[in-house]
């Protein structure tokens, strides 16, 4: 289903954290959310998975505003990964993805088949597989990333939020992980800080600043050079891509 913000605040106390923000993402599309450390990211992933309660505004799924979406579908549908998500310490790797299967089973049904193969399935797609009698808390950073993943997506989500799902991977991975959401037929909102897998995987990107969407529509449009200088503070070197109508960044210091 899409994805639409409209005029959303959120504030703590009276500090506002996101301030009128509006953007939507297609069904199936993959909206990238960039902005520096403090910009709001993680603040709008939880108010679309109704972790928190806006201000003012609406967030619409396929159309439906989330306030009125029962919570146990809301558990159903939207899956995120958190920026620093942790999990109980005493569990094997298997362990932590079957949660995601929590929100579809009621309270007294059996653990079906269909869980046990949406469960592997997913720690294959991570490339998890071998490790799944592992304990959680003897996986390296990266592996409890993807293990995470993995958890999300054996929710078998139609809308997914990742908040810097990159963080601890190694570029091989990166690349893997990004590819692998990027071909899922799920409504994705990514929140990254590395522009050039944003421009790589993300069909669309917002960019947030102090709470504020300052810049949003396709890669190739919103990473200019005074755009990076402006919101990041880089001096950087965009190059056009020939390929694919993408865009490749270079830094520069000095
Ligand atoms: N409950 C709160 N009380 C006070 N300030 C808050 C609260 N929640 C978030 N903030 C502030 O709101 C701002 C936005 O935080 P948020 O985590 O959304 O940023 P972010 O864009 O995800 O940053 P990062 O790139 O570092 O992850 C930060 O300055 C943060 O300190
Ligand atoms: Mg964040």
């Amino acid at each position: 289903m899409s994805i639409a913000v409209d005029k959303v605040t959120f504030a703590a106390g009276n500090t506002l954290i996101v301030n009128g923000i509006s953007l939507t993402v297609e069904k199936g599309k993959v909206l990238g959310l960039l902005g520096p450390n403090g910009s709001g990211k993680s603040s709008l992933l939880r108010l679309i998975c109704r972790l928190r309660k806006v201000r003012s505004g609406i967030i619409r799924l396929g159309g439906n505003d989330i306030a009125a979406i029962p919570r146990g579908d809301i558990a159903r549908r939207i899956a995120l990964v958190e920026q620093q998500a942790t999990t109980e310490t005493q569990v094997t790797v298997i362990d932590v993805v079957r949660l995601g299967r929590t929100p579809h089973r009621g309270p007294l049904s059996a653990w079906s088949a269909r869980d046990d193969a949406v469960v592997l399935d997913a720690l294959g797609r991570v490339g998890m597989q071998g490790r799944a009698a592992q304990f959680w808390q003897t996986l390296s950073g990266g592996e409890r990333q993807r293990v995470h993943i993995a958890r999300a997506l054996a929710q078998t989500p139609s809308e997914l939020l990742l908040d810097e799902p990159t963080n601890h991977l190694d570029i091989q991975h990166q690349l893997d992980i990004l590819g692998l959401v990027s071909k899922l037929d799920v409504t994705c909102i990514i929140a990254l800080h590395d522009l050039n897998l944003a421009a790589m995987f993300c069909d669309s990107l917002a960019v947030l600043q102090e709470g504020e969407v300052v810049a949003a529509g396709a890669p190739e449009d919103v990473l200019t050079e005074e755009l990076i200088g402006r919101v990041f503070g880089v001096r950087a070197h965009v190059q056009k891509s020939l390929v694919h109508g993408r865009c490749n960044i270079q830094y520069m210091t000095g």
